[in-house]
């Protein structure tokens, strides 16, 4: 029995598109391996997010050249989004001889049709987004959690962030599709759906479809015993009905992912995040009052380009006043041919950690004291 093995890296978005490169192996009677090193096809499912990100597959790619000299039989492919950059398609092609396929998230639809080249090795790149992928079979592979995708892309262009050039424009699936999707999974017993996009509040914007807050309480009057949540809420996008039907709806958790990124004003224009501060906490406390036992949880970057320690202490000030159930914080990380890669007053590693392991401290004293009781 032939068999693969897929490492992913990056966000659930990447997870379930390995299910769905998953999918297509096992249509084709591939099993999944145990271990890397015993498969016949070795996928790695890549994130460009962040520098880091990029290294760890750099790494352990190249780790397998020992391995593709004694076993040349083995396939070896790369994808996801650091392969939807051009000159990081053509670097792996050109410093690891031995990889068979390399091909972005464009392409992801193509991988059965790679599979079948007849070519000895294949760079498949271009900028051709489309919703293709949605059509692919999938292997859920997250226990009784079923991802469905319900928009690709981001028109949002922060101005440190990738995503909106490896994924292209804001794409929505239509509801129909979606509401099938998620009647077959809710039918073969799955008992949370994720529902997933970038920025899922703008979804329909793009093609006359209904609104999120409309979908979510379609997805909701589905039968059967399940729970919804969604990911990822970009603030600027969230509206009052999408928080009504996470209040009224016993379907939904009641949690919401609300990146915030910065405390500080002038960081988040820079940032190009479209709100302010006193914004923000507006939505805050609309959540608070109407979800009273809300789980909210946010995404933070330090050392943003020109990151002075006052707007370092205004973040911690607003950690402080929204005392967050979860804190996702990262270090700032340039990405090429994103604006923030073109700013002056880069901070130094050092700096940035530090704000890290600060940001790390305040979340857990939060929950020292929710433990204790003090809301
Ligand atoms: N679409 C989601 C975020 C996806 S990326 C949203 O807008 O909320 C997940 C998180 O990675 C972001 O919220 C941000 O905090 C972080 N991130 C993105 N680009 C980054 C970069 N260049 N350096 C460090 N962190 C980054
Ligand atoms: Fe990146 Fe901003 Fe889009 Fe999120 S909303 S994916 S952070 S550009
Ligand atoms: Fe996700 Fe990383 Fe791509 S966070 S969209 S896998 S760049």
């Amino acid at each position: 029995m032939k068999t693969y093995f897929i490492t992913t890296y990056g966000c659930q978005l990447n997870v379930h598109e390995s299910e769905k490169l998953a999918g297509v192996l096992q249509k084709r009677g591939f099993l999944p391996a145990d271990k890397l090193e015993d498969a016949d096809i070795i996928v790695f499912n890549t994130c460009a997010i962040r520098e880091g990100a990029e290294d760890r597959v750099f790494g352990n790619v190249g780790a397998l050249k020992k391995l593709k000299k004694e076993h040349k039989e083995k396939i070896i492919a790369v994808c996801g989004c650091m392969t939807q950059q051009k000159a990081k398609a053509e670097k792996l092609y050109q410093v690891f001889p031995f990889i068979d396929i390399i091909f972005g998230t464009s392409n992801l639809h193509k991988f059965e049709e790679f599979l079948d080249k007849k070519t000895k090795r294949l760079l498949a790149y271009d900028e051709d987004f489309n919703l293709e992928g949605e059509n692919m079979p999938f292997y859920r592979t997250s226990g009784e959690n079923a991802w469905v995708n319900i928009m690709q892309g981001c028109n949002n262009f922060c101005t440190y962030c990738i995503v909106p050039y490896v994924r292209g424009r804001e794409r929505s699936r239509p509801h129909e599709d979606i509401l099938k999707e998620v009647k077959e999974a809710v039918n073969s017993g799955y008992k949370l759906i994720t529902l997933l996009g970038q920025n899922v509040n703008s979804y329909g914007k793009d093609c006359g479809e209904i609104s999120f807050a409309e979908l979510l309480t379609k997805v909701a009057s589905i039968d059967g015993d399940f729970k919804i949540a969604f990911m990822t809420s970009h603030p600027k996008d969230l509206t009052s009905e999408v928080i009504d039907v996470v209040a009224n709806n016993k379907k939904l958790l009641k949690e919401i992912h609300l990146p915030v990124q910065s405390g500080s004003n002038s960081v988040l224009e820079r940032m190009n995040r479209k709100y302010t501060v006193e914004k923000y906490l507006s939505i805050i406390e609309e959540i608070k009052t109407k979800i009273p036992d809300v789980r909210i949880t946010t995404d933070i970057i330090v050392g943003f380009p020109g990151e002075t320690e006052e707007d370092f202490e205004k973040t911690c000030s607003l950690i402080r006043k929204v005392k967050y159930d979860g804190i996702f914080a990262f270090m700032f990380s340039v990405r090429e041919g994103t604006v923030a890669e073109k700013m002056n007053d880069q901070v130094p590693f050092e700096i940035k950690n530090r704000r890290v392991n600060k940001i790390l401290e305040l979340e857990k004293e939060i929950k020292k004291d929710k433990l204790n009781g003090n809301n």
